[in-house]
């Protein structure tokens, strides 16, 4: 795997140092796509001056660095939803000795500034997430602001093209590059409103649950976390971990099994941690409100040293962005097992054809199957 990037064009033809977040992840993943390279190239061409320009989902901070190494003193608010490219930036820009002072960092509901001459986007994959961006554009940008979305060339269709006209302003895709496009949509000045998260309810549980918008599972419970509901312990617990939480579903449920316990939710999307708190408040009376924290973190890494868990319910992700891997799920694993205290469970829903016994049985050297379907399966490992 390469981490060596040529930003075309810039001022002393500099060659970048770029990982993903974290860096000694085993996935041998590249920090970068061609989408990035080609909104670089075409900035780079067109040489611009450093105008205020937003940089939304870059994923690791290619374009963040790429930027600061055409001009360091380029004015960027750089927004993003997922911890890990939030830490992936911001160690990116620290090894290649970049300056981050004119930086604003945001989440993806944090207030965007007035006055952006310029926006670079990345397409992200949950197109109601890129409609919600769009919107939130649309309240903000001056009429006229040219928005820059770098994407495959597979994922630009006339339905996206319509989508950005509808939701921003009139948008062409231009020539493809490495099997890339960068759509330039101007933006028309008519304000959008935002949609409203997503609500639903479940009944077995008696749980009314809301989704924004970059939330897994948006309307509807997920096969996986279904089954595993039906197995949530109850038990003697203090502390119980709901990690990768999304909306909070399976802390929701330990929460009402487990009522002393303390649940702590944790993801790396803003906007599940978001939703788990709104879930909690909505489906808790407000004397249980003491008992739910809520963490927006790349798996365990920056929780309180000193928190020690009784119970950590997981459902992992397969995938980072665009890429399948397997690497987050054996990241979860670990921290959790360095975060239960001795005689605590582990306890794993997943698509049986993962087959996370395996990592389940080197880590923890023990593994039970508590549940199982055709497709899905439960299993629990307890730390010495
Ligand atoms: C399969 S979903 C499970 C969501 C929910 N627990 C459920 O069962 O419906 C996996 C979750 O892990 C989160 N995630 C992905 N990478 C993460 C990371 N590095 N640290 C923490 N959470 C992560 C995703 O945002 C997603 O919400």
């Amino acid at each position: 795997m390469t981490t060596h990037f040529s930003v075309a064009n810039a001022p002393t033809n500099t060659v970048l140092t770029l990982q993903r977040y974290p860096s000694n992840q085993e996935s041998n993943l590249q920090a970068w796509d061609a989408a990035d390279e080609h909104l670089l190239k075409q900035l780079s061409e067109e040489s611009p001056p450093p105008v205020r320009t937003a940089i939304l989902n870059d994923s690791f901070g290619t374009l963040t660095c790429g930027l600061k190494s055409f001009a360091a003193n380029w004015p960027l608010w750089v927004e993003t939803d997922a911890k890990t490219s939030l830490l992936g930036t911001q160690s990116n820009l620290q090894t290649n000795q970049l300056p981050s002072e004119q930086i604003s960092f945001l989440n993806s509901q944090d207030p965007l500034p007035d006055g952006l001459e310029l926006v670079l986007l990345k397409l992200p994959k949950n197109l109601s997430y890129f409609k919600y961006q769009l919107n939130r554009l649309s309240q903000i940008l001056p009429q006229g602001t040219r928005v820059l979305i770098g994407a495959k060339a597979k994922s630009i269709n006339k339905s996206l093209l319509a989508l950005i006209e509808k939701n921003l302003g009139p948008a062409n895709a231009s020539l493809t590059y490495k099997k890339t496009r960068v759509i330039t949509c101007i933006f028309d000045g008519k304000r959008r409103e935002l949609d409203p998260a997503l609500t639903w309810s479940v009944p077995e549980y008696q749980l009314t649950m809301h989704n924004l918008s970059n939330v897994f599972a948006s309307n509807k419970l997920d096969i996986g976390a279904r089954i595993m509901l039906q197995h949530i312990p109850q038990g003697d617990y203090n502390t119980i971990i709901d990690l990768g939480c999304g909306n909070g579903i399976l802390g929701l449920r330990a929460a009402q099994l487990n009522p002393a316990a303390h649940i702590h939710f944790v993801d790396d999307s803003e906007m599940a941690v978001q939703s788990a708190q709104t879930n909690w408040i909505e489906n808790f009376n407000a004397e249980a409100n003491v008992r739910g924290h809520f963490h927006w973190d790349d798996c365990l890494t920056h929780l309180d040293p000193d928190l020690k868990a009784d119970l950590v319910l997981c459902n992992p992700p397969f995938h980072q962005g665009e890429a399948i891997t397997d690497h987050i799920a054996w990241q979860m694993f670990l921290d959790a097992k360095r975060r239960l205290a001795s005689g605590g469970a582990l306890q794993v829903v997943g698509n049986r054809h993962l087959a996370y016994h395996v990592k389940l049985k080197r880590i923890f050297r023990n593994c039970e199957t508590i549940a199982s379907n055709g497709k899905f399966v439960i299993l629990q490992a307890i730390k010495d």
